[in-house]
């Protein structure tokens, strides 16, 4: 007997950790040919062609009547076509035991084998989900298939292809908790004290099994600040919901991101278990035995409150909050769609600096991996599902899987992310061509109603661009929050036409612009396109339907009813050229990104964050200040900067002192719209409240290129073969003056503990490959990715050129 005991305490820890197994699939091969490791995006490594996705249409939501050929639509990468991936892997299929496959996402219209039987299929290529494959597996060797195909014209931007997120395999008991099966939300929330309601839904109970339910929570130190057991009688499938006080909660907030964690244990009882046997427990080191725990899980969360209240805007934990968002694409530029949690910090980090505080997953449902960093580094999060429902606005698009998979998608959205404290606000859908009708209406409140059931907590949003559509037959009125795109000059009568009292900019601006780009005449104008298929960085143009960053900045100062806004977009993505959304090849990608497709930020970059940015200062200055030939002409200078006034010398001469002022540009932007460019030095001087000096900058024109710089985002990575640094390659001049205009073809080595990865320079006409070691700068700079490897130690790189010194520099790689 004491044998046994020993025996016992011995496996107990195994014990414990065998009831459940999560296994990332990560090496699949690709086409029968290829070994590849997912994420994988089949079509970012090129080539760029016009014929890719070649779309004749009218894109009738921008006020075309008439099809017209659109080249680099949806990127110009070869993203169509069919794939297949397939794995491999031994399993012990023990009795008892069950196993789930989940998919983070899968481009596109999904369908799994298991050892050549149908599993089942998901066609929505942006959601999460997941099927018991149980009774396909073998014990022994397995063989897991997904075939995927994408079809023309089915996407307005680059939706990327393949297994671009995570795969993994759940191996639980019998008894356990389903994915997505614990909802934690904050139903009342205050300083003093908070309730926390956890229901905990449980899977593979017989009717009338005894379960205990055990739910512990831990403070952001990982403290127990309550807990409950209770036994129960169950019936199948049945789901218990848990109450639980917690005093002096830390509240969650972009400002103070804590995180709780819910920790669950389901355990089936003592002797009215039969399955106890200490037979089966030595021979299969199941759970059986001993302990009782059939399964346990952990499911972080955050404490805090939301609240719309009419005229007043948005509140979290009951201060009013202005939501000063981005909305973003999936894509992450020369990465493509494959997702990587580095990378998504990297942006993450870019906008945090910036002021942003909220981003909308524009639009369709994101990578885990964004969720759960905005829950770690505080952002609030509007989460959209859907750019079309049953009417086409792309002829292979998502209205084909409409009747049978819209609910299912919802669902699966909803139960997926709704213990997220970054999650404020549900979405569903963007710019849906049904906005008008009573059809239309009929469909909103019925998704509405999905949101609300699924999850009560949060309000419901949509983003509407047809204006008097929306009005008409109640669709706008069925939402907790109106959302409108583009229409600042109407939000005062939808104010007016609306009973919720609040307004929402769920798309604004939508300014276009190139990085280091700039055209002269300096004006405000829509639509412009030029020889250089680039538009201009004084951040004055846009297209018919948008307008400056100014317009959107004034509705949010102004209206105490506006909720803040979500600007198009934080980031370039694939696709969409605009204003260049016409015949107009090499343009593959977007110009509306406050930050390029290089993750190099644009002028727009230190206007924003200006604004939007109350705890570090900004001053900027633009153009850059070397123009041959443009001595004696007009070059307006702007400053972008928190001082509230600055004065602009030219080589020394003054050009005047300036203060913000009421017009719409005065009031973000200090000008000096008539300055006559000489070459030298470009000086702004900030002035602070009193009149002090507060900082200056200093641009000059710069000589010929001599050499390159690098300038690395970080000095160490972890050896987990996924994390990422980013060099930013530069040019300077003799005297070391950074060379705005040069694009030099830049030769990039790595050795050591990493991989180059990819390189971008943000040129949204530029044809070469994001996946080759070498580029032409683009406005005098570039960006080119390193991965980590497995094992630690350092990573060199070394930049070269043709005439210029070169540059290198290491990354330390930690295990
Ligand atoms: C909006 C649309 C976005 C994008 C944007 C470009 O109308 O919702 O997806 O197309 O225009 O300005």
């Amino acid at each position: 007997m004491r044998r046994l005991i020993a025996t016992a305490l011995l496996f107990l820890p195994l014990v414990l950790n065998a009831q459940r197994s999560e296994t990332v699939l990560r090496d699949w091969v690709f086409n029968g040919r290829q070994t590849v490791s997912i994420p994988h995006d089949w079509a970012i490594y090129g080539p760029f062609d016009r014929s890719n996705d070649l779309q004749t249409v009218a894109v009738v939501q921008n006020g075309e009547t008439e099809a017209t050929e659109k080249t680099g639509r949806s990127g110009g990468l070869p993203w169509m076509g069919k794939g297949f991936y397939e794995y491999s892997l031994h399993v012990d299929k023990l009795p008892g035991r069950h196993w789930t496959l989940l998919f983070d996402g899968a481009m596109s219209e999904a369908r799994v084998y298991v050892n050549g039987n149908f599993a089942g299929e998901w066609p929505y290529g942006y959601n999460s989900f997941h099927f018991d494959i149980t009774d396909a597996l073998n014990d022994g060797l397995n063989t897991i298939r997904v075939e995927l195909e994408n079809r023309e014209q089915s996407s307005r931007w680059y939706p990327g292809a393949g297994l671009y997120r995570k795969v993994r395999l759940i191996e639980t008991d019998i008894v356990h908790v389903p994915v997505w099966g614990v909802n934690v939300s904050t139903p009342h929330v205050s300083a003093a004290e908070a309730t926390i309601s956890v229901r905990t839904e449980m899977a593979g109970l017989a009717e009338g099994n005894m379960v205990t339910l055990e739910t512990v929570l831990l403070d952001p130190s990982g403290r127990e600040v309550a807990r409950r057991e209770d036994t129960r009688k169950l019936y199948p499938d049945l789901a218990v919901t848990q109450q639980f006080t917690v005093p002096d909660p830390a509240l969650w907030s972009p400002d103070s991101p804590a995180l709780y964690t819910a920790r669950t244990i389901v355990k089936t009882g003592g002797r009215m278990h039969t399955d106890w046997n200490i037979a089966k427990w030595r021979n299969r080191f199941t759970v059986y035995a001993g302990s009782e725990i059939r399964d346990s899980v952990s499911t972080r969360f955050g404490i805090r409150s939301i609240e719309v209240r009419p005229e007043q805007g948005f509140f979290l934990n009951g201060q009013r909050t202005m939501f000063k968002g981005v909305c973003l694409h999936h894509d992450l530029g020369p990465l493509g769609a494959a997702v990587n949690r580095s990378a998504i910090r990297h942006q993450l980090e870019m906008l945090k600096d910036m002021g942003c505080n909220a981003i909308r997953t524009s639009h369709n449902m994101p990578a885990e991996e964004l969720v759960e960093l905005c829950d770690e580094m505080g952002f609030m999060l509007m989460v959209e599902p859907f750019d079309e429902w049953d009417v086409a606005k792309c002829e292979n698009g998502y209205h084909r899987f409409w009747a049978e998979w819209a609910e299912k998608d919802m669902v699966n959205m909803l139960r997926h992310y709704r213990s997220h404290p970054s999650v404020v606000m549900w979405s569903i859908g963007n710019e849906v061509p049904s906005q008008w009708g009573q059809a239309g209406a009929e469909t909103a409140r019925r998704l509405v109603s999905i949101c609300h059931r699924e999850d009560p907590s949060r309000p419901v949003t949509c983003g509407m661009d047809q204006f008097d559509g929306v009005f008409a037959d109640g669709f706008a009125a069925a939402l907790d929050v109106p959302g409108f795109n583009y229409k600042p000059d109407r939000y005062l009568q939808a104010r007016e036409l609306l009973h919720q009292g609040v307004i929402l900019g769920s798309e604004t601006a939508s300014t276009v612009s190139s990085r280091g780009v700039y055209h002269f005449p300096v004006a405000q104008r829509m639509d412009v396109q030029t020889p250089d298929h680039q538009s201009s960085s004084y951040d004055l143009e846009y297209c018919t339907w948008s307008n400056v960053p100014d317009v959107d900045f004034a509705a949010d100062e102004d209206w105490p009813w506006m909720m803040g806004q979500f600007v198009w977009t934080g980031f370039d993505y694939l696709g969409e050229p605009s204003p260049y959304d016409t015949d107009a090849w090499p343009n593959h990608s977007s110009m509306f990104g406050i930050i390029d497709l290089a993750s190099i930020p644009k002028d727009r970059y230190w206007l924003y964050r200006s604004v939007w940015n109350t705890s570090d200062a900004t001053l900027h200055v633009l153009p850059h200040w070397t123009w041959p030939g443009r001595e004696g002409k007009t070059t307006p200078v702007f400053v972008y900067t928190s001082w509230p006034s600055a004065e602009l010398f030219v080589n020394g001469v003054s050009q005047g002192r300036r203060e913000f002022g009421t017009s719409l540009l005065e009031r973000h932007r200090l000008m000096w719209n008539e300055v006559i460019y000489e070459p030298g030095e470009l000086k702004v001087v900030a002035y602070d409240a009193s009149g002090a000096v507060a900082d200056t900058r200093v641009v000059r024109t710069a000589g010929k290129p001599r050499a390159l710089r690098c300038a690395v985002s970080r000095s160490g990575l972890s050896a987990d073969g996924e994390d990422l640094a980013y060099v930013t390659v530069t040019v300077v001049d003799k005297n070391g003056n950074p060379v705005p205009v040069a694009d030099n073809l830049v030769k990039i080595k790595v050795s050591g503990a990493g991989k180059f990865e990819a390189v971008a320079n943000g040129d949204p006409t530029c044809l070469e490959s994001f996946r080759t070691p070498q580029m032409h700068l683009f406005s005098g700079a570039l960006n080119f990715i390193v991965r980590s490897a497995y094992a630690p130690g350092t990573i060199n790189y070394e930049v070269s050129s043709r005439g210029l010194q070169k540059a290198s520099g290491s990354i330390t790689v930690r295990q």
